[in-house]
């Protein structure tokens, strides 16, 4: 267990952090050493330890200042109070205030080792126990993450619109959000403990997209060898999340129209109606006004659908929630025994950075870097922005690997090549690939790749 365990030791005595770091490297702990309560934030800051040794009587910051900070700034951290015989009093009032306890001055080492190894424990429990909590909670909390006024008026509004009954449009970027507030909707609403079904209109072609919204009869077409349920069935009582709805066939919207107005639909093949309460909301990144000029998408459908609109704006326009959110990322994705942090120039880059793909992109960019960061501190380096490169670039630190860039990278170029020589016509483009359309969308997904 020590061996792997971090040991800050501070103490203005210079020659007894000295000794100490000497014993406990013996002891197989990775040790390093500060002289002052300045310092000590500062390591901590920039690190994360196990257990702090601590001085309780040093000039200028003092170790109950040290002990202050470190119990606001990370919590686990155990913190093991040195002091004379003279002052026990007070190191007994630290431990009262979190410090996990306290050994005399002049120490016995076996003692130390001992209690050290204790604090380990009770950080790994520590450590453990708000996991734990931190699952149970995950399903009452709201999963949408943001303290922007920008994403606290969506999320007020989706409030708002759970507890009725209308359909509901989301607009945004790709990335922004959309399938997680529609989500959310559904999560908050009456409905919620009733199925939520999505169905993405860009992903399959236009009978397909009928047929698995509607369901079909056996023999309604060749391959129809058994009849089959439609997703507004498996959907009865919950919700239905039409995700790209702008990309959905002109020749199915008046059914789609149909459904929304009463109820009432007919699986590919049959001549009787069936009816199912369904709540529908429906998503799009593009703008539907202007696909109605181009004659794309029916007026009316439209008014039967953005009964509420939800416009989820770009994380650019909303800068101070990317922190917030890349933290997230971090403590859900980091492995768990090493929880990682952003390096304050990490942060700067990630604030002044545009997210074309939002926070998909954020999500994935943080994601990589957990993987390609060598310690638990993650440095601009390790994000791989296109800003970053030309800074690694220019500050010449860049070597002939630079050039040879991973199978995804090249993937992702050719993917945006492509795209764009079609003029990201999907079907031409996945077409010209040798992919199915189903694929392509996964991959401007997984890429976060956007029309510029
Ligand atoms: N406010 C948020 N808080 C936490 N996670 C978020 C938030 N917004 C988005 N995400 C996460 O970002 C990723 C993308 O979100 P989502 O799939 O909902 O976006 P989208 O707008 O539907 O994208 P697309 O247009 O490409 O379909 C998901 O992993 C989602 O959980
Ligand atoms: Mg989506």
């Amino acid at each position: 267990m020590s061996k792997e365990s971090n040991i800050l030791v501070c103490d203005d005595d210079e020659t007894l952090c000295y000794l100490l770091k000497e014993q406990l490297l013996e002891e197989g702990f990775a040790v390093q050493t500060v002289y002052g309560g300045k310092d000590a934030i500062e390591a901590v800051k920039s690190k994360n330890y196990d257990v702090l040794l601590l001085d309780l009587k040093m000039k200028e910051v003092s170790g109950e200042d040290v002990l202050k900070f470190v119990s606001g700034h990370s919590p686990s951290l155990q913190v093991i109070i040195l002091t004379a015989e003279s002052d026990i009093d007070n190191a007994l009032k630290l431990t009262k205030m979190g410090a996990f306890y306290y050994i005399s001055k002049p120490y016995n080492f076996d003692t130390l080792i001992l209690t050290i190894n204790r604090a380990i424990e009770n950080k790994n429990l520590l450590v453990k126990t708000t996991i734990l909590d931190k699952q149970i909670n995950k399903n009452i909390q709201s999963d949408m993450i943001g303290t922007s006024k920008e994403i606290l008026k969506v999320i007020m509004l989706a409030n708002k619109s759970a507890k009725s009954e209308s359909n509901v449009l989301i607009e945004g970027e790709t990335g922004t959000g959309k399938e997680l507030l529609a989500e959310y909707v559904h999560k908050n609403s009456p409905r919620s403990e009733k199925p939520f079904v999505v169905i993405n209109c860009a992903s399959l072609p236009d009978q397909l997209i009928e047929s698995e919204l509607f369901g079909h009869e056996r023999g309604a077409f060749t391959d129809a060898k058994t009849s089959k349920q439609g997703l507004v069935e498996i959907a009865d009582g919950g919700t239905l999340f039409l995700d790209e709805i702008g990309e959905m066939s002109i020749t199915l919207q008046p059914k789609l129209l149909r459904f929304l107005e009463n109820g009432e639909y007919r699986r590919i093949g049959s001549v009787s109606n069936l009816s199912s309460d369904v709540r529908v909301i429906g998503a799009t990144n593009k703008k539907l006004l202007e696909e109605i000029e181009n004659n794309n998408f029916r007026r009316d459908l439209l008014f039967r659908l953005n009964v509420i609109t939800l416009t989820l704006p770009p994380l650019r326009e909303r800068k101070e929630d990317i922190l917030l959110l890349a933290n997230h990322f971090l403590e859900i994705k980091s492995p768990i025994r090493s929880p990682k942090r952003l390096s304050p120039s990490t942060e700067d880059l990630l604030t002044n950075y545009d997210f074309p793909g939002n926070v998909r992109e954020l999500d994935h960019i943080i994601e990589r870097a957990i993987i390609f960061s060598s310690d638990d501190i993650i440095k601009p380096e390790d994000l791989n922005l296109p800003t970053t490169k030309k800074m690694i670039q220019s500050s010449n630190m860049s070597n002939e690997f630079t050039e040879i860039l991973p199978m995804e990278e090249i993937e992702k170029i050719h993917l945006v090549k492509a795209l764009d020589f079609f003029d990201w016509d999907r079907a031409k483009t996945s077409y010209k690939l040798g992919i199915s359309i189903k694929t392509l969308y996964s991959k401007i997904k997984k890429y976060s790749l956007t029309q510029q």
